[in-house]
């Protein structure tokens, strides 16, 4: 292994893991003639249900969507304040803004970058309606203390799983934990169907109305009115929206589900090969899964030890990339961010823990599709920067 050969290859951000099974999968869609919601759809549904253990599951076309109609369904109302953690993507928060309601940001747990359930506490008002847990990198927030924190005070609990598939909570499936779970299959996300989301729940209702609001608020099976068995009178019953999975996506998603556990169990391989590589360095600190979760691992954070560097996190993610390694990171706090600035009054200084762990944090390339040899190309990037920098 040299340095030389080493420096030649490009290692991606993300590479999303698909194959012949989801080719064959879309191509039998397109042959079928029904492309929109439909057959597959429900498939899909019917096995993301299975997989998580939910009662239901309710196909949409974005994670976004997903929060927004939960947020429809708890009858979010203009006024309302719900609580988001500021270190998250702004889709968590944003839908807020959709109903007129205020979307106040968290500070987080710098343990596991989750949403700090205190800070949580010491913002809620007589306005606080919900909350919006978000599972960074796939691992899990401390459900028992937002629980408890929500009951006391009578707020709504929808989880943001965008990152959190699959994973679990003192043996508990997320997904089956609060009354809503939000997924994504972003292009980037551990399942794939390049868009799409699904929000699971146990309660009847609350699926019913997320199967109306998704498609216009038309009744449940409106889909059907194109097809032999369907009928031309349907009934709009609520203002709703376009939020439908189509069966293509649908098709791509069930043979991802399929591998679902696998492509876990491979970036679980990955995430411990870079925590043994990087464990015994000063200047970095590895990922800490609390003992009662399991990640998905969908993001590997590393945090850098500052003050044993003489590099910034900038400067790092430049380092990598010169040694062909593609870095991201996991979030620029909300709170730092004009919209928010300007909408919502944040300022620097607001969040600090947020603001100092976002400093040192960057994302390291994982993914199921990652050859040995990218493997080891991000550990020796990161071990030949550490010794480089290293005061
Ligand atoms: C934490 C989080 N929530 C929500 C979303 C939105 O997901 P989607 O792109 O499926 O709408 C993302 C997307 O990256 C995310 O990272």
């Amino acid at each position: 292994m040299t340095t030389a050969k080493l420096v030649n290859l490009q290692v991606p951000f993300h590479r999303a893991d698909l194959g012949e099974a989801e080719i064959q999968a879309v191509s039998d869609v397109i042959r079928s003639g029904w492309l929109t919601m439909g057959a597959k759809t429900f498939e899909f549904e019917r096995q993301f249900a299975q997989y998580i253990g939910a009662s239901h599951a309710v196909a949409v076309s974005s994670c976004t969507a997903a929060l927004h109609l939960s947020l429809e369904a708890i009858g979010l109302a203009r006024g309302d304040e719900v609580l988001v953690p500021t270190t998250t993507f702004t889709a968590s928060a944003e839908v807020v803004t959709y109903f007129g309601a205020r979307p106040v940001l968290v500070d987080i747990d710098a343990a596991t970058l989750n949403i700090d359930p205190q800070d949580a506490e010491r913002k809620i008002t007589p306005r606080t309606k919900a909350i919006i847990p978000v599972h960074l990198a796939g691992t899990p927030c401390d459900m028992e203390e937002l629980i408890d924190l929500a009951d006391q005070n009578k707020l709504r609990v929808i989880e943001d799983a965008a990152h959190a598939l699959p994973a679990s909570y003192k043996e508990k499936r997320i997904g089956t934990i609060s009354e809503l779970t939000a997924f994504s299959f972003y292009a980037t996300k551990t399942v794939t169907t390049g868009e799409g989301g699904m929000i699971t729940t146990d309660r009847e209702e609350l699926a019913r109305r997320l199967q109306i609001m998704r498609l216009h608020g038309i009744a449940r099976d409106a889909w059907k009115r194109y097809s032999a068995e369907g009928s031309w009178f349907y009934e709009v019953l609520h203002t709703g929206y376009k939020y439908n999975l189509t069966d293509l996506q649908a098709a791509l998603g069930i043979v991802q589900l399929g591998k679902c556990d696998e492509m876990t169990s491979a970036r679980s391989r990955i995430a411990a090969r870079y925590t043994a590589a990087f464990q015994g360095m000063e200047c970095v600190e590895t990922p800490k899964i609390p003992m009662d979760r399991t990640t998905s691992w969908h993001l590997y954070i590393l945090r850098l030890n500052l003050d044993q560097l003489r590099i910034d996190r900038g400067r790092f993610i430049r380092e990598l990339a010169n040694r062909g390694v593609s870095a991201s990171v996991h979030f620029i706090p909300l709170h730092l961010q004009p919209a928010y600035q300007r909408n919502h009054n944040y300022r620097i200084g607001d969040l600090p823990v947020a603001e100092r762990e976002y400093q040192r944090s960057l994302s390291l390339p994982i993914f199921s599709s990652m050859r040995e040899e990218e493997i080891e190309q991000v550990i020796w990037a990161v071990s030949e920067i550490a010794s480089h920098w290293s005061r």
